[in-house]
């Protein structure tokens, strides 16, 4: 533990930083193919639901634990609860985070690769041929996700404060404007009464299953960042008088609103061009590539402001999830900062190998799925629910009342009383469900 604890410098500083490590791959990569592969509509009511009444309590609930351990994902509970097992919530999130990044670093280094070719002329013609071809060698999908991975290291060597802070201060707005320019692009281009169709009609049969319920509420948890310890980080580094719900309102707001209007960027597209929303984990890759081409000559342009923002905000991501296993180390091992880092950092790569054969290279699937997405779906339905569990009956049933209302920034009253009933009940009772049903429908469907 060190002796000072780092705060930040103003509350916009943590929203920003927090955002940066929500907002990323997940928002437009990952939303758009989990909602393509489990029947849109149904995926996204769900997914919606799941934000309110699960991510918004979470979210509280971690910065709550960050807040009054003022220490790491480990460590804070501990400090908490000394002699409890309690801290078994922090473990799991800081192995989540590992093996996350191990294939985050394989889409980032897809995205790395996208930037290049928009710099050297774009993608014409096929771009599902060119997608295909590319994942489905074995040696340069694997070169660029090192090129992503070294970037990744490299800034959390030099330490995340500057870069990483100052940048999400323009980085977002800019990302923002884009998604929003592309979506209205792409719902003048012929597809929109299908993708409305596709998002917004309720197809009341895919609510019966669990998997589509496993799924959305995994993608609820990865792309808030829960349940892996970096919210509690982000926490400890919080004045006590700071106003939390309004921060994590503001911050679930902005990262959903990300992840619709990238939605709408995405599906009138793939509906105009005729293809299939269940694509799977290159979806963007293949669907953005083709309005870019639609564009003509400043579609060139467009697709590499475009892919170098993905990569920026894909980077502001891996770098916490790499930060949460080096604070973890660093108090553990007699190791420098730098030491830690190169070391999980190559660790790190070496893992996200297996996941960048696995799309075409060779065949290594897992319970059906390929490796990269097997890792995917396991971390995100399995590994950040039960440790957002954990943390949930932590705080909910072993704080005292005032304890909870101190921490999470909550006063006596309806709205303290309604976060406890959510946080005792409904929320551990609604992770436990979904977690058995989705994952015996999962495993033996
Ligand atoms: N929330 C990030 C995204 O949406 C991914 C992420 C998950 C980052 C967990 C940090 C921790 O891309």
């Amino acid at each position: 533990m060190s002796a000072k604890r780092e705060q930040w410098g103003s509350r916009w500083g943590f929203i920003l930083a927090t955002m940066g490590s929500a907002v990323g791959l997940g928002n437009i990569w990952r939303f758009s193919y989990a909602m393509g592969s489990n029947g849109g509509s149904a995926f996204l009511i769900i997914y919606l639901l799941s934000v309110i009444l699960l991510g918004f309590p979470i979210m509280l609930i971690e910065f709550s634990i960050g807040k009054r351990g003022q220490d790491d994902a480990v460590q804070s509970f501990k400090k908490i609860a000394p002699k409890t097992s309690w801290y078994i919530a922090g473990g799991l999130g800081v192995l989540a985070a590992f093996l996350i990044l191990s294939f985050y670093g394989i889409i980032g280094g897809w995205s790395l690769r996208y930037t290049y070719e928009y710099l050297s002329g774009g993608i014409g013609g096929d771009s599902s041929a060119f997608f295909q071809n590319f994942i489905g060698q074995s040696v340069s999908p694997i070169l660029w996700s090192f090129l992503f991975m070294a970037i990744t290291v490299a800034i959390v060597l030099m330490g995340v404060k500057k870069g990483i802070e100052s940048s999400s201060k323009w980085m977002m707005p800019i990302l923002s404007l884009l998604v929003i320019g592309l979506a209205a692009y792409s719902l003048t281009l012929g597809g929109t009464a299908e993708a409305f169709a596709f998002m917004f009609q309720p197809e009341w049969s895919a609510f019966t299953d669990p998997e589509v319920y496993l799924a959305a509420m995994g993608q609820a948890f990865f792309t808030l960042s829960l349940g892996m310890g970096i919210m509690l980080t982000y926490g400890s580094y919080l004045k006590p008088d700071e106003r939390l719900t309004s921060s994590a309102a503001v911050i679930i707001l902005l990262d959903t609103s990300f992840a619709l209007i990238s939605g709408l960027m995405i599906f009138p597209a793939l509906f105009a061009f005729g293809l299939d929303p269940t694509e799977g984990a290159g979806l963007v890759f293949i669907v953005l590539p083709g309005i870019f081409d639609a564009l003509g000559d400043i579609g060139i342009f467009v697709g590499l402001l475009f892919f170098v923002l993905l990569t920026l905000a894909a980077l502001s991501s891996s770098i916490s999830l790499l930060e949460v296993s080096v604070s973890f180390l660093m108090d553990r091992v007699k190791m420098t900062r730098k030491g830690i880092t190169l070391l999980l950092g190559s660790i790190i790569f070496l893992l996200g190998i297996p996941s960048s054969l696995s799309q075409g290279a060779m065949d290594i699937t897992i319970l059906g799925s390929s490796f990269l997405d097997f890792m995917d779906l396991f971390t995100a339905n399995v590994l950040l629910p039960s440790s957002a569990l954990i943390s949930v009956l932590f705080v909910a049933w072993t704080w005292k009342k005032q304890d909870i209302y101190t921490h999470t920034d909550l006063k006596q009253g309806a709205v303290g009383t309604a976060f406890l009933m959510l946080a005792r009940f409904f929320v551990p009772v609604a992770i436990a469900l979904v977690l058995v049903f989705g994952i015996f429908n999962w495993l033996f469907a």
